[in-house]
């Protein structure tokens, strides 16, 4: 479902990516653990088609990110910390969002802010919604048009404990119902508990690992 076919990725003389395959399959969830630095943002970038390769190419249920697509319409992310108009409720944010893509319904949004937590009839502004409120409207900004692919980059981000039991049952259960999930975290719970297979990013190469070199990286990581 997810080509990644030798992308490279380069800011100047600095290589952040080299040469990575992989292919992401559906029904499935990814973990892709690395040091701060590593390259895990950007390369979902990559995916996402917020950034371009350097050389390769990223193919979408058989679309070119950024050729035959500049964005794939088939994924819901969240990368980094989302950003949100502060003088709109949560609902107006993502009804001013969804009014870019518009098969979004005024229902698919209340649901998704229900599904993690938040009140859709709350008339309080983003700009005064706590950290942990503000990745739920993230996390329900990337479900609300029910996308086959989610990418996430720390997706508990700021979640009290139960806002991640939350999260990790609705991403198992989009997972149970077919779709296909990408996670970085540092979170090595998260990772364990979530993820079917785990990808290490170091030196610029990323490689499939084993439960225990994952559980080595991540020992060594910086939580
Ligand atoms: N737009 C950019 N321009 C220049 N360099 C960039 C840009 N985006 C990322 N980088 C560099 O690419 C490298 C990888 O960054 P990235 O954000 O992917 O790391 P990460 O693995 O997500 O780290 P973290 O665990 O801190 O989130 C870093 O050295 C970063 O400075
Ligand atoms: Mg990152």
């Amino acid at each position: 479902m997810i080509e990644i076919n030798n992308v490279s990725k380069s800011f100047g003389e600095q290589v952040v990516l080299n040469e990575i395959d992989i292919h992401f399959e559906e029904g499935k969830i990814y973990g892709i653990i690395g040091r701060n630095g590593s390259g895990k943002t950007v390369l979902l970038k990559c995916i996402c088609g917020l950034l371009a390769p350097t050389k390769g190419n990223v193919i979408i249920d058989g679309k070119a990110v950024g050729k035959d697509m500049d964005y794939p319409d088939n994924v819901g992310f969240i990368i980094e910390n989302p950003s949100f108009l502060k003088h709109y409720s949560g609902f107006k944010n993502l009804k001013y969002l969804a009014s870019i893509r518009r098969k979004i319904t005024d229902e698919d949004i209340i649901n998704s802010m229900k599904i993690v937590g938040l009140d859709p009839y709350d008339k309080k502004k983003v700009g005064k919604y706590s950290l942990g409120m503000r990745q739920r409207l993230g996390i329900a900004q990337a479900i609300m048009e029910k996308p086959d692919i989610l990418i996430l980059d720390e997706p508990m981000n700021s979640l009290d404990n139960k806002g991640v039991t939350d999260i990790r049952n609705l991403l198992l259960k989009l997972r149970d119902q077919g779709k296909l999930i990408i996670i970085a975290s540092h979170v090595k719970e998260d990772i364990d508990v979530l993820c079917d297979e785990v990808y290490g990013i170091c030196d610029g190469k990323c490689s499939l690992t084993a439960r225990k070199d994952s559980e080595e990286i991540q020992a060594d990581m910086v939580v």
